[in-house]
């Protein structure tokens, strides 16, 4: 039997070339060999309070970026999150188990509610938990996730184990991280010089953006002075333009650059001109694929049908036995 394996992407936007290269790549890579599951967690971005329209917007955008992206519907499971209602069933029973003081101390809970001073709600505090439950569900054996997820996945882990203790019954799985070749997934940088690449940062490059716009952006990028000494260390705004561009140019290129930054000679116009047209070399065929099934309204809504109909039938079974593992069972 093919191992299982769970991952989402939360609908809030566009996807980029960070979603590409850190996330979905790999889930096109790993629907061949494992029993994937990918979902858009709609649930999940309410606890940014979207406006309807948005969400609605942005779920089937990125049901068609995946698809265009090279997610194959008859290979994977690919569902959005709220039409599979075993999910939320099973993160009220996960609710019951997991404590305020740990849901409190992650992280992500921190960050966003210093973003979001004004609506800290109880969903951005159970995140974890309904993560947990995302994977759980279709008992998951591996995650694929980037770094900032992994203490999202150290929680799901914890809750599996504490409801496997607490009943002593070995229901769920122990879910783990997934890496390629035990490295670690690839983080793409943001253009401003700041880290990673997010929609919420505003440095983001989407898969669907049109060939002007990304020059203009991969133009603006912070850079600095330039190099004062033969083969200096590069600081991390120039590592990150390299770094970009050794995802989507060819080796050469990087090498052609790179030979020229350890010699002072380095043009950065000239880097991020190259940059720039590597990247919508890239985007084109995918932005075209997107535009294409966002046309499609029957496709989006069979693949959307077909997915959802295969994420209850394992979701349901999951349910059924938690449910008699914890004693709601109806014997009338
Ligand atoms: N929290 C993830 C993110 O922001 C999205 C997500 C929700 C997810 N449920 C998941 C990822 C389950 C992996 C497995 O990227």
């Amino acid at each position: 039997m093919k191992p299982t394996v769970v991952s989402g992407i939360r609908s809030t936007g566009n996807l980029h070339l960070g979603n590409y290269f850190g996330a979905i790549k790999n889930f096109v890579k790993m629907q061949e060999d494992f029993h994937c599951n990918f979902f858009i967690a709609d649930c999940h971005s309410l606890t940014t309070h979207p406006t309807p329209g948005d969400l609605h917007k942005n779920v089937r955008q990125v049901l068609a970026e995946y698809l265009a992206c090279g997610v194959d519907p008859e290979k994977a499971t690919l569902y959005i999150q709220s039409d599979v209602p075993e999910i939320s069933e099973l993160y009220m029973y996960m609710n019951m188990n997991a404590y305020l003081g740990e849901l409190e101390r992650t992280t992500s809970f921190k960050d966003k509610a210093r973003k979001q001073p004004d609506n800290v709600n109880a969903g951005l505090l159970t995140y974890p938990v309904l993560m947990a439950s995302d994977i759980i569900i279709h008992k998951a054996h591996f995650v694929p996730v980037g770094k900032d997820q992994e203490q999202n996945l150290e929680m799901a882990r914890k809750f599996a184990k504490r409801f496997n203790r607490m009943y002593k019954n070995e229901i769920f799985p122990i879910p783990r991280p997934f890496t390629f070749d035990g490295k670690s997934m690839v983080k793409i940088p943001g253009l401003d010089g700041s880290g990673k690449m997010g929609k919420s940062e505003g440095n983001a490059i989407g898969l669907v953006e049109d060939p002007k716009s990304i020059h203009k952006k991969v133009m603006r990028a912070v850079t600095d002075a330039g190099p004062t000494e033969m083969n200096q260390e590069k600081p991390e705004v120039i590592q990150n333009l390299f770094q970009l561009m050794n995802v989507v140019s060819t080796p050469d290129t990087v090498l052609h650059f790179d030979d020229l930054y350890n010699k002072c000679e380095i043009r950065y116009g000239d880097l991020k001109k190259q940059l720039a047209e590597d990247i919508i070399q890239f985007t084109a065929p995918i932005r075209e694929r997107i535009i294409e099934i966002e046309k499609d309204d029957a496709y989006l809504a069979k693949v959307a049908k077909i997915g959802a109909e295969k994420a209850r039938e394992s979701a349901s079974k999951t349910l059924q036995e938690v449910r008699e593992t914890i004693g709601i069972k109806r014997f009338f």
